[in-house]
């Protein structure tokens, strides 16, 4: 089994991403932690705990973490994933609480214990990445316990949030700039998987309305129906965030390429855009005051999306 932490900020489409975390017989789900993004810090805790019940998995440790990004105010996306986070469906609330612990010291805590026994933590980013940054510049020797990490967030062409910036990175460009220089540092493998890919694992209608018979089935059917409904969409909805779950369970459907990215923190319309340099430096590019950006990341570009979609329904079911 491959050890996995999820850090969400639960969301409909980070829901379909724990469902898939939670249930799936080759991950080991070790801990998710918690931040504020689609909805505030709170809603993100209760959401995943509810999450994690449905998927008959209160076992699970949650811990919440950082409320706010490092520099700007919290800006949540109630247009995308209802008031409540998840779609506004009345589905029954945890009664369960957090662990005691910050996100940031659940992290820790698990990442030095993988470093000790040897079982590598794969760390899953689905939101905003204030608590990723905040423990690798806080303890960086947890960095020992990490075999990699795969982030959503960021694209190489198109945003979301605006024209340049994908949300997840929109909300909070200092975490993500620190993240990646921390983790090319420490020599932690990254891979993005962004808005280049993220719409192209759709589940239509008519399969998700044959979901059913458990409580993660139910979930899961809801969360593709509501999603279609906000989207104004008849042909169903992606997984968003499950994506990046699917590309570490079955890594072959996903193409990824490495290329120096980094992370807009000024301009007028850009800021919060990954930019990827994909030219060729073989080339002569010296006059280019800015050089190659230290962090490679491999970024995704193709994705089998009929494949992950597979694997997400044979899972939830
Ligand atoms: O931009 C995509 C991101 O925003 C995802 O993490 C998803 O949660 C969405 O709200
Ligand atoms: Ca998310």
């Amino acid at each position: 089994m491959k050890p996995v932490i999820l850090d969400v900020d639960t969301g409909l489409d980070d829901a379909c991403a724990l469902l898939l975390a939670a249930r799936h017989p080759e991950l080991d789900l070790k801990a998710v932690t918690c931040v504020g993004g689609n909805v505030g810090i709170d809603q993100v805790v209760v959401n995943t705990l509810t999450v994690l019940d449905a998927a008959g998995r209160p076992d699970v440790p949650v811990a919440r973490g950082a409320s706010l990004p490092f520099l700007q105010p919290v800006r949540t996306a109630p247009h995308v994933h209802g008031a409540d986070g998840l779609g506004d469906l009345d589905w029954p609330k945890s009664i369960r609480t957090a662990d005691a612990r910050h996100a940031v010291e659940l992290l820790r805590d698990v990442l030095l214990e993988a470093a000790r026994t040897g079982e590598l933590v794969t760390l899953i980013p689905l939101a905003p990445m204030t608590n990723i940054a905040l423990l690798l510049r806080t303890y960086p020797e947890a960095a020992a316990g990490l075999r990699e990490i795969v982030f959503m967030g960021g694209a190489a062409g198109i945003g979301n949030a605006t024209a340049s910036a994908e949300f997840n990175i929109w909300t909070d460009p200092e975490a993500a700039a620190i993240t990646l220089t921390a983790a090319s540092e420490l020599g932690v493998r990254v891979t993005m998987y962004g808005l280049d890919v993220f719409y192209d694992v759709v589940i239509s209608l008519a399969e998700a309305k044959a979901l059913s018979g458990s409580p993660s089935a139910d979930l899961a059917r809801r969360l593709i129906e509501r999603r279609s409904e906000l989207y104004r969409s008849d042909d169903g909805a992606s997984i968003g965030d499950g994506g990046a779950v699917c590309a570490v369970i079955d890594p072959s459907g996903l193409t990824t390429l490495p290329f120096p990215l980094r992370v807009e923190l000024s301009g007028s319309w850009s800021r919060g855009r990954t930019i990827v340099d994909t030219r060729d430096w073989a080339g002569d590019l010296t006059t280019d005051p800015h050089g190659v950006a230290p962090p490679v990341v491999q970024v995704a570009t193709a994705v089998d999306g009929r494949r992950y979609a597979d694997l997400w329904l044979a899972t939830v079911r």
